[in-house]
């Protein structure tokens, strides 16, 4: 959702009411102070820091212009304010012949002599002007605006930055695809780190989620138990609950060519030709049967193989660690995955400021002067993007309250490069000093394999197998956001949040 800040004053009620429905409609959000300074300020409020705030978060100004609307000392300051940061301001004439000194150089859309039509002419220009509700994804205000060592999800797509040419490409490959009937994989092969997990999570499923003529089912990731998980997905995809799972699991085992009749029944009533979509996220696991104590993952490459290739309404996505392109390539089955790689380069350096940037203005935090160059020179190349992503979360934990990032805090953390190792020493320092120390080794051991060429995999462990000082371990890990937890099938699991923290125990030893 677009949003925008309604600069009016509090005697037009009415008219803002409607104004603001009729926005939603067209899938805009409104932004306003959550009190009306016409009616007096607070004791306590910092009003300047508040109006800047909400005027950051928005991207665009309507001002609603009526005879008490003109005349108001705050309207004036709104929309000075956003002028002098060069948001677009939209004024709407609602009655006779208002004009307002500020705004006597922009397009007025006049409403009270067009009505309906001036609405259109209003929605059209905002169009014009960037501000498109259909290009922009609504974002819940209290999430992060940096999820850290996490890939972004759907949820994020407000905030996801920095690939958008690439989130283009995916977008075109899939539906060229489809058209072309040639077949349903296609996968996203890159290094660990690069961002393969959140261009497909936060940028292609987003974008598909919001066409009619698609159905995506949530990525899942195989683990040690893939058939379970793609049930799980499914189930999720059919009812919005998991609780199918088991006894959609009972049919994909029993016959694999159930997967076609499964995921058809989630296109019932969207229409004859309405697509469905498969992510399977870090296919790597694929090739760790060992894991799976059984045959597990040669029945779930049953089931994949068994989605019908003819339909070009079937579409399956992998993402897949570059390291593994060649196993997978040499595994007969496996190998039809990887046969149409697109590759994930490192996100390139002058990508950066965006991907700084983009959520602060989101969110409506700001970065001390010279800091975001700083950032962007002192994050290295390659598979630095997760301790960046690692550095502004923090950052964004310990932002002032008037949401300014300073220059001081980024240095106490440590830098992009020091945030992430300094903060895992602070975790291993406290467990020392409350006696757990000799639980740390063994309890992350835990959460790592190795490949046949030492390339380290995360794997999921369910939190009730840990010993209770391993799960002081885990919780502290869990704390600080280097482990993360979720629930597979109805208990916790623990998994490490990115495979770059291997690379820092690797380094320490
Ligand atoms: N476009 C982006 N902008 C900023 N950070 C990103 C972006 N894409 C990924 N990241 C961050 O980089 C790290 C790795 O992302 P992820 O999607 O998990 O990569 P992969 O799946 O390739 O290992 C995470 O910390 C994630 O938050
Ligand atoms: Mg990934």
């Amino acid at each position: 959702m677009a949003s925008l800040f309604l600069s009016h004053s509090s005697e037009d009620r009415s008219v803002v009411d409607d104004v603001r429905r009729r926005l939603a409609d067209e899938g805009f959000d409104a932004v306003f102070l959550d009190y009306d300074p016409d009616q007096g300020i607070p004791a306590g409020r910092n009003w300047e820091a508040e109006l800047y705030s909400a005027l950051r978060r928005a991207d665009a100004v309507l001002f609603v212009a009526t005879e008490p609307s003109v005349d108001s000392k705050w309207c004036f300051a709104e929309i000075a304010l956003a002028r002098s940061t060069g948001k677009p301001v939209f004024p709407v004439r609602m009655s006779g012949a208002v004009t307002h000194s500020l705004l006597n150089d922009v397009q007025w859309v006049d409403v009270a002599a067009e009505g309906d039509l001036g609405y259109a002419r209003l929605w059209a220009a905002m169009r014009d002007r960037g501000v498109d509700p259909s290009r922009s994804f609504d974002w819940d205000s209290k999430r992060s605006p940096y999820p850290g060592l996490a890939a972004y999800g759907p949820a994020d797509a407000a905030v996801f930055f920095g690939r958008s040419d690439l989130v283009g490409d995916l977008l075109n490959r899939v539906e060229a695809r489809r058209r072309q009937q040639s077949g349903p994989f296609l996968s996203i092969v890159g290094p660990s780190g690069s961002g393969k997990s959140s261009v497909v999570r936060a940028g292609l499923v987003p974008q598909l989620l919001r066409r009619d003529d698609w159905v995506v089912v949530d990525p899942f990731n195989p683990g040690p138990r893939p058939v379970s998980a793609l049930a799980r997905a499914l189930a999720v995809a059919r009812s919005g609950s998991p609780n199918d799972r088991v006894a959609i699991e009972r049919r994909l085992r029993a016959d694999p060519a159930e997967v076609a009749e499964l995921m058809k029944d989630l296109t019932v009533g969207r229409g004859g030709a309405t697509a469905v979509l498969l992510v399977v996220d870090q296919a790597e696991q694929l090739l760790r049967p060992e894991d799976a104590g059984g045959s597990d993952h040669a029945e779930f490459m049953n089931i994949l193989l068994s989605t019908p290739h003819k339909d070009p309404n079937v579409q399956v996505v992998c993402t897949l660690r570059s390291e593994f392109l060649g196993s997978m390539a040499r595994d007969p089955d496996l190998a039809a995955l990887v046969r149409e790689p697109i590759v994930v380069g490192p996100l390139p350096r002058s990508r950066f400021p965006e991907v700084i940037e983009g959520p602060a203005h989101r969110a409506g935090i700001r970065f001390d002067p010279g800091l975001v160059q700083r950032m962007v020179e002192e994050t290295g190349a390659g598979e630095a993007l997760p301790l960046l992503g690692y550095a502004l979360q923090q950052l964004h934990q310990q932002r002032r309250p008037d949401g300014l990032i300073t220059g001081e805090t980024y240095l106490a953390l440590g830098g992009v490069e020091g945030a992430l190792r300094q903060r895992a020493d602070e975790v291993q320092e406290a467990l020392r000093s409350a006696g757990h120390g000799e639980a740390i080794i063994p309890a992350l051991l835990r959460l790592v394999a190795v490949d046949e060429h030492d390339e380290p995999l995360g794997r999921a462990v369910a939190v009730e197998t840990f010993s209770e000082a391993q799960r002081h371990v885990v919780d502290a890990f869990v704390e600080a956001r280097l482990l993360s937890t979720d629930s597979a099938g109805g208990s916790a699991v623990a998994r490490v949040a990115h495979e770059t923290l291997f690379w820092g125990v690797a380094a320490d030893s």
